[in-house]
């Protein structure tokens, strides 16, 4: 049977690439460089699907200059920001994204860098590695204890619920802002805040994980800032966009943020190089998913996304 064509914009784990190749007539990447928008629309050409990562902007203008063959664009990723949902529904173009396989790692990495930020890793790191340790002393590098603190988690999904989970095994007290309050059964002990400034105000700690939309874009700006009792710590897991970074940097800088956790940038990957000199900024390079099993998951689910798409059925993770 004449299988159907898929280019695979980026070079995914070996165990994904092998059920694709075995399922699909595939184009690969082979040299795994990010194209360019113009590149990915050639590299289209002849294709009946993609499966591309949240790197490749499918704006307006690159979904209607694709060819027609392309009947569906299944993304490595459970954002889909970078893909123009309303363009893609009126072009006849299936969209997916793969929720679920990311949840636990990138709650993980929000862990992390709630802890990193809050006990002054980076600092204590750079004095570890740069041989200028001079002995312990009571006074050094005393950081910020999470148990009893008030975490502010900003987006209650899937991967919101699972940092409240990790969250309370150190003993803090959850609160949260949702654009739906979430069932008793789902939301516990949690405190329901009803609009996202409610929700830093009370917020010694704040872990992003809302969506990147136009009402989320630079949540975290100098006003809001201004919200939070003293010295909080901010994590963001989510996208870049939702943080005004020249805010953020100045807030750093002052000491009125005592730290901040940051996976993700906006613009990436040209991260605004005024953190990199900012001991209390612990940044890492978008490593949320960035595990063996959470990386296969992914590639697997939107596999069985292109695979229901083809059999004729509704893929499950159908975003329009
Ligand atoms: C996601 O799944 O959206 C991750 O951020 C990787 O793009």
């Amino acid at each position: 049977m004449k299988k159907n064509k898929i280019l695979v914009t980026r070079k995914l784990p070996e165990e994904v690439l092998a059920r694709a190749d075995k399922t699909y007539d595939c184009r690969f990447n082979d040299a795994d460089v990010p194209w360019s928008s113009d590149e990915l629309v050639d590299q289209c050409s002849g294709m009946d699907g993609v499966l591309c990562t949240s790197a490749n902007r499918f704006t307006k203008d690159v979904l209607l200059a694709l060819p027609r063959s392309i009947k569906i664009i299944a993304t490595y990723s459970v954002g889909f920001e970078h893909i123009d949902l309303i363009e893609a529904k009126s072009s006849g173009i299936t969209v997916t994204n793969t929720p679920e396989a990311v949840t636990e790692s990138t709650a993980d990495i929000a862990l992390f860098l709630l802890l990193a930020a809050a006990r002054r890793a980076r600092e204590a790191l750079n004095i570890a590695v740069s041989g200028a340790w001079d002995g312990w002393s009571p006074t050094q590098l005393l950081g910020i204890e999470p148990r009893g603190r008030r975490l502010g988690i900003l987006g209650m999904g899937r991967i919101g619920q699972a940092v409240a989970k990790r969250a309370r095994s150190f003993g803090m007290e959850i609160h949260y802002h949702n654009r739906n309050r979430l069932p008793q059964s789902l939301e516990g002990a949690s405190i329901y805040h009803s609009s996202a400034n409610e929700l830093f105000l009370v917020s010694d700690f704040l872990s992003i994980n809302c969506e990147l939309t136009e009402s989320t874009r630079k949540i975290i700006n100098a006003e809001t800032i201004d919200l939070f009792p003293n010295n909080p710590i901010i994590v963001n897991t989510s996208r870049g966009g939702v943080i005004d970074d020249e805010a953020l940097i100045a807030a750093l800088k002052s000491g009125r943020i005592a730290g901040a956790g940051l996976d993700v940038f906006d613009n990436e990957p040209d991260i605004n190089s005024k953190y990199f000199s900012l001991e209390n900024a612990f940044i890492l390079p978008h490593i949320g998913s960035a595990t063996v099993d959470c990386r296969n998951q992914m590639g697997f689910r939107a596999l069985d996304n292109l695979d229901a798409f083809f059999n004729g059925d509704n893929p499950h993770d159908k975003l329009c």
